[in-house]
């Protein structure tokens, strides 16, 4: 749990929908938004249940959660075109992702006008599910709209955040949300998270000053959320 002391007076609300996440963006207006940030439920999570190695995405009593839809690899182009147009001019776009819907989106979202840069690494720290060699990294698709300066041109391109245990299913840790928004973009501008399921990128951005607007389709995710920013005394509007 980050020391939220410092910052919790200070952190605009945060306000959420919950709509799927390609009619939000065309509800949003164009250039509206300076970052986007986001974790897809992409379709290959499915193959790892399947085989029974994701017992973190099963229902368990690890997770008071029902296990949520699965985003469509078929919707990928609508949801970068959106993204792209509602991007400011100068932006970028991380999508946290699995090597296998990677490779498969990176053409797509280059097709809607985006400038693929790399996949950054993030490091669990330790090893996790996975049927040949256990995962212990995923991958962050780094993109961009025209051309946004890094805020530290050092940062290397493997970020190191410890695994959440029991937690939301696949989430995030704070740490991981905190190095990307902090790169790309400054207190008062505007961080969507278009998948937020327990909104840790949401709370990350109205922490370090951001104006943090997401979405999401399962109400889990809305309850989880929360409870978190009540712990942490940021308020939250459902919209
Ligand atoms: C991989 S999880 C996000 C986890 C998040 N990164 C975290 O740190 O907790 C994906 C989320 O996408 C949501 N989702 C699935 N399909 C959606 C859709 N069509 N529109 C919006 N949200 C959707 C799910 O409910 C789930 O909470």
């Amino acid at each position: 749990m980050p020391n939220t002391a410092h910052i919790a007076q200070a952190a605009p609300a945060i306000n959420v929908w919950q709509q799927d996440a390609v009619d939000w963006l065309r509800m949003q207006p164009n250039q509206s938004v300076n970052l986007i940030v986001t974790d897809p439920a992409y379709e290959s999570l499915e193959k790892h249940r399947a085989i029974g190695t994701t017992t973190r995405l099963k229902q368990s009593d690890a997770s008071s959660n029902t296990w949520f839809p699965t985003f469509p690899n078929d919707r990928y182009l609508d949801l970068f075109i959106e993204a792209y147009r509602v991007l400011e001019k100068n932006s970028h776009m991380y999508v946290m992702c699995d090597q296998e819907t990677g490779l498969l989106i990176k053409p797509i979202a280059e097709q809607a006008g985006f400038k693929f840069w790399k996949f950054i690494t993030w490091d669990k720290l330790s090893i996790g599910m996975g049927y040949h060699y256990r995962n212990q990294t995923e991958w962050v698709m780094f993109l961009e709209k025209g051309k946004r300066r890094l805020h530290d041109l050092s940062m290397p391109d493997v970020l190191q955040h410890k695994r959440i245990h029991k937690g939301y299913p696949t989430e995030k840790p704070p740490g991981l949300y905190e190095d990307l928004i902090e790169q790309s973009s400054a207190p008062g501008e505007v961080v969507a998270d278009l998948f937020f399921g327990s909104g840790n990128g949401l709370l990350a951005a109205a922490r370090l000053g951001r104006h943090a607007i997401g979405t999401d389709i399962a109400p889990a995710a809305h309850q989880f959320l929360a409870s978190q920013a009540d712990t942490q005394g940021i308020a939250l509007n459902h919209c």
